[in-house]
């Protein structure tokens, strides 16, 4: 596991990116793996900035999104759909017939998820996978006590969950209460992991995530086990941290 300790969140945003874009010149066609939240903002406001000023073409790239809340409609403000049209692919030029984001509308969620789990394999897997994480630990919608070797599913999202997200809901009722997201195993089987954190709130499963034992009560500290794992944090979400990096 490779860690970046940068001095804020523009910094890290800004590394993040020339990884993400470094990839997408050496291959062009490649599949990544998008993350939601406030975490990957500052790094799809970069990657618009260099498709803009850098011509960095997204034309032949294919993505897949870790989750979606069950029961919000695409167009709903709150919908990951919603979020990454918004804050990324309205201003690139990615191919919409290429981008797979879970269906937290869908009749059959069961089948829902194998498909999305074939779509995967079929576009040849994910060669990076972008992750946030919670300060429970958490990766994609994979709370506390999630199976390790989970595939994508449905979850009960944790109170805690629902509470930090409770914030971009008119009332706490109106959080969902489940999710549609990729399991632990599905993020593992990534061919390259890019894990961003900033803050203090994120010290804690930091400090788990590089450090502590492999354990699915911090899904997050199984990234450890990948072969090709890059952590990227400001130097608040880095505090707690005990070996020098
Ligand atoms: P955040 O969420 O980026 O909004 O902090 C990350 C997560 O909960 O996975």
């Amino acid at each position: 596991m490779l860690v970046h300790i940068t001095e804020n969140f523009e910094e890290m945003s800004k590394l993040a990116a020339q990884i993400v874009a470094e990839l997408v010149r050496k291959k062009p066609d490649c599949v990544l793996g998008f993350a939601t939240g406030s975490t990957p903002l500052g790094l799809y406001k970069e990657l618009i900035r260099m498709h803009h000023k850098e011509g960095l073409d997204f034309s032949k790239v294919t993505t897949f999104n870790l989750d979606e809340y069950v029961g919000l409609p695409p167009e709903h403000n709150q919908s990951y759909h919603y979020f990454m049209w918004e804050n990324l692919f309205n201003h690139i030029n990615v191919d919409r017939r290429f981008v797979h984001i879970p269906m937290g509308m869908a009749k059959d969620i069961d089948a829902f998820c194998e498909w999305y789990e074939e779509k995967i394999q079929k576009a040849g897997g994910i060669d990076l996978q972008i992750l946030g994480i919670g300060a429970n630990g958490h990766i994609a919608f994979n709370e506390p006590g999630s199976s390790l070797g989970s595939r994508t599913r449905i979850k009960t999202l944790t109170g805690t969950t629902r509470e930090a997200n409770a914030r971009f809901f008119q009332t706490p009722d109106e959080v969902p209460r489940y999710a549609l997201t990729m399991g632990v195993g599905t993020i593992m089987d990534a061919k390259e992991i890019l894990l961003l954190a900033n803050g203090e709130s994120k010290a804690e499963a930091i400090a788990a995530t590089c450090e502590g034992p492999i354990t699915a009560m911090w899904p997050a500290t199984i990234v450890q086990m990948h072969r090709l794992a890059t952590v990227i944090v400001d130097k608040a979400a880095a505090s707690k941290l005990k070996m020098k990096y």
